[in-house]
């Protein structure tokens, strides 16, 4: 029987289905597929013994009781003490905003970057985003109504401060400058373009800002932050940087992709108290506090140094992983069929540019023809503001290994050849 339709509410309206959980569940449930797309982390890698140890470190201590009761809504004050610590340090400056109060532990960092934009957005709202960005931030973005504009890439492949005057300077012109109310950057190896910004651009994006008038809240994302190949990226984060003194801001951090996916801990330090205080009003409405165990896992594998060492392996296997599905891509001749991508320096993805008429989205016949070859790719155009070019895609080496990397690059060079 079918029963009555409901009038939902705005938000119910605007929420379609999210392609991460459709990429993630395909990739899953059809094994024979090759995935290149979900953000998955090497399974080979992830640190099983280290987690079972300090379980049995946790259910050993006699405060058992403590951990497996809820916490607080913003997290386990051991673990913040040590972020806020480690942050400090990656940053070489010292301030009050990496005060511990001024942490909140998360249902990942994606949980923080909602936080931030349902306390920050009302639907009609814009947010200035990098070109290309995360794509699952602008389906996040489309589920609040809120409209994604991107900000060119300048002629050394920086974050174009002048281009982003041009973004500003436009939305004046045609009376929206009110409707703005965020920048969304990512400093460290971005997802999806591998991208790092430098101290410099940064500051000079923040310049212009000021310039402008605008002193907006600003999000900056270092999910791949500890996942560099050889040396950190020197860029210290918005949080050290005086240029950005004046502007509420926001730094976002994870341990999902650096230690363990599946205990989806993530972060967020803000140093403007009634924005910091706003996202945690309403994670309490949502769920009064992230995973207590989780919490307590983390906080003894950060205390007893296994978190950093682990990261020094990971490091070293993530970058073998990067020069194999490059080198096959390279061997398969793709570069002679107009397919350019720059080496990343650290992350998990490489980001591809193919000939300009060809299109990579969705619903294109290329995609279509990827499918049946058996891998799974992230349509390029998923990582753009609406209007941004189709013939791009993210492939991510994180999951697969040797010979399924391998197999998975010469199915898609295979499609490659097919459409060129
Ligand atoms: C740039 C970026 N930010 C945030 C996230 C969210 O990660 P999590 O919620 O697992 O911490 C991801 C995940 O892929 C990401 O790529």
């Amino acid at each position: 029987m079918s029963k009555h339709p409901i009038p939902f509410s705005t938000l119910g309206r605007l929420a379609d289905p999210p392609v991460i959980s459709n990429l993630m569940a395909v990739a899953l449930e059809n094994p024979s597929l090759l995935s290149l797309a979900a953000g998955f982390t090497n399974t080979q890698t992830l640190p099983k013994e280290t987690v079972r140890d300090a379980v049995v470190q946790l259910s050993t201590s006699g405060k058992e009781a403590e951990y497996l009761q809820y916490g607080t809504t913003q997290g386990r004050l051991g673990l913040r003490k040590f972020l806020s610590k480690r942050l400090s340090w990656q940053d070489q400056h010292q301030s009050p905003a990496y005060h511990p109060h001024n942490f909140m532990l998360t249902n990942g960092s994606q949980q923080a970057l909602y936080l931030a934009m349902q306390v920050l957005c009302d639907p009609g709202d814009i947010v200035l985003v990098e070109s290309p960005s995360y794509f699952v931030f602008l389906e996040l973005l489309k589920g609040l109504g809120i409209e994604a504009i991107g900000i060119p890439v300048g002629p050394t492949n920086e974050t174009d401060p002048e281009g982003m005057r041009d973004v500003i300077r436009k939305l004046k012109a045609e009376g929206r400058i009110e409707r703005l109310k965020a920048v969304y950057l990512q400093a460290w190896y971005a997802n999806p373009s591998t991208r790092s910004l430098t101290r410099s651009n940064l500051a000079a994006l923040a310049s212009v800002l000021e310039d402008e008038g605008l002193e907006l809240p600003v999000l900056e994302d270092g999910a791949y932050r500890d996942l560099y190949f050889d040396e950190a990226h020197p860029a210290p984060s918005i949080l050290a940087m005086p240029e950005w003194d004046a502007f509420p801001r926001l730094y976002f951090g994870t341990f999902t992709k650096p230690f363990a996916t599946g205990l989806k801990c993530g972060f967020a330090v803000c140093d403007h108290e009634a924005l910091r205080d706003k996202m945690l009003h309403i994670k309490g409405h949502q769920d009064f506090g992230s995973a207590h165990f989780p919490q307590a896992i983390l906080q003894v594998v950060v205390e007893n140094g296994s978190y950093d060492k682990l990261l020094e392996g990971l490091r070293k296997s993530y970058f073998g992983k990067m020069q194999l599905l490059h080198g096959e891509l390279l061997e398969e001749g793709i570069e002679e069929l107009d397919w350019s991508w720059d080496m990343p320096e650290g992350g998990l993805y490489l980001w591809l540019t193919g000939p300009e008429h060809l299109d990579t989205s969705i619903e294109s016949e290329f995609c279509k023809a990827a499918v049946d070859a058996g891998v799974l790719y992230v349509p390029g155009d998923l990582c753009f503001a609406p209007g941004g070019p189709k013939n791009c895609m993210r492939l991510s080496f994180g999951v697969l290994n040797g010979d399924d990397l391998r197999e998975a690059a010469r199915r898609l060079a295979k499609v490659m050849r097919d459409f060129s």
